[in-house]
């Protein structure tokens, strides 16, 4: 394992790429990325980075996304079939309908969601930045078409906003797997415990939560907290950072269920693959690209 990243960190400097990982990420690729993080902070990376070329070690619209940001990049994704089945449950068609439904309100979509869903919106958001984006609207623009996470988008309509949110059927099959008696059980055997939890989650599970955050949301929680002990709701993969990050304090994860199949397809092999053949290269659409562009900008104008 050593050589195959010695081999993968020399071809990254003689490539001039950078390797941005998710924090679903396997701990090995965890440990050669560049930076690793949430959508948000990954997204953010991808607008700065000075590298000619980014690997992606994250799912499809991850990607996707960071190719719509950086035009003048080769974006790769080293393994072409790690998707979000949650990006996949909404059609141009079923977002249509329901502008058709609710012709005064705006779109909002969940940075989980393919490109022509965003060019179809008006502004992009993350599981760190949703509520507060909702906040900066003006207070007349009551009506907001939200997709396509329903749990995300049920934890914004249950914030007092006097917003009416219409909601799409989409959900994340990995955070649904988290029942409130997981929660319930952990917290009865470790009472002192603090409850973390991802807003992908069911809102009976958000409803159990201490605090609701994103993935980086809740490494820099646990680093700034005085607290020792945490149950963790969200996908086992930011285990290994929090762990590594807090050697003095204790961890439980929530569920063995709580696994992304597709976030763990990148291996070492892979990503040294996708250095070599410069594979798989993302590309989006132009026209496609422009409109879903402005409403990725409007987040980060909007999440300053
Ligand atoms: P964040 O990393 O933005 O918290 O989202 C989690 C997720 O499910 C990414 O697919
Ligand atoms: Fe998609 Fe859920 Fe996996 Fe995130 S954890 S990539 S939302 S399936």
């Amino acid at each position: 394992m050593e050589k195959l990243k010695e081999k993968i960190l020399n071809l990254k400097k003689e490539k001039n790429a950078v390797i941005l990982a998710h924090l679903y990420q396997l701990p090995e690729i965890q440990d050669i990325a560049d930076f690793v993080g949430d959508s948000y902070n990954l997204s953010k990376q991808a607008s700065q980075t000075d590298a000619k070329i980014i690997v992606f070690c994250g799912v499809y619209f991850m990607a996707e996304t960071a190719a719509i940001i950086s035009p003048d990049k080769k974006v790769l994704l080293p393994e072409i079939d790690a998707g979000c089945p949650m990006a996949d449950m909404i059609t141009i068609a079923d977002i249509e309908k329901l502008k058709i439904e609710n012709p005064k309100a705006i779109i909002i979509t969940y940075i989980n969601s393919n490109a022509e869903i965003k060019a179809y919106s008006d502004i992009v958001c993350t599981s760190s930045n949703a509520v507060k984006i909702v906040k900066k609207l003006p207070k007349c623009q009551k009506d907001i078409i939200f997709v396509p996470d329903k749990y995300l988008g049920n934890y914004i309509a249950k914030q007092n906003l006097d917003r009416n949110i219409i909601l799409f059927n989409g959900y994340c099959n990995v955070h649904s797997k988290i029942l409130p008696d997981d929660v319930k059980n952990l917290k009865e055997k470790h009472p002192n415990s603090f409850v973390l939890v991802h807003p992908e989650c069911r809102g009976e599970v958000i409803d159990m939560a201490d605090e609701v955050l994103s993935t980086t949301g809740m490494i820099n929680f646990v680093k700034n907290s005085a607290k020792k002990e945490f149950i963790i709701c969200t996908e086992i993969g930011i285990m290994y950072k929090l762990e590594k990050d807090n050697p003095n304090k204790i961890f439980y994860h929530i569920s063995k269920l709580a696994i992304c199949p597709n976030m763990k397809k990148t291996t070492l092999e892979k990503v040294l693959f996708s250095l070599e053949d410069l594979k798989y290269e993302i590309k989006v659409d132009k026209n496609i690209a422009i409109l879903a562009n402005s409403a990725i900008n409007k987040m980060f104008e909007l999440s300053k």
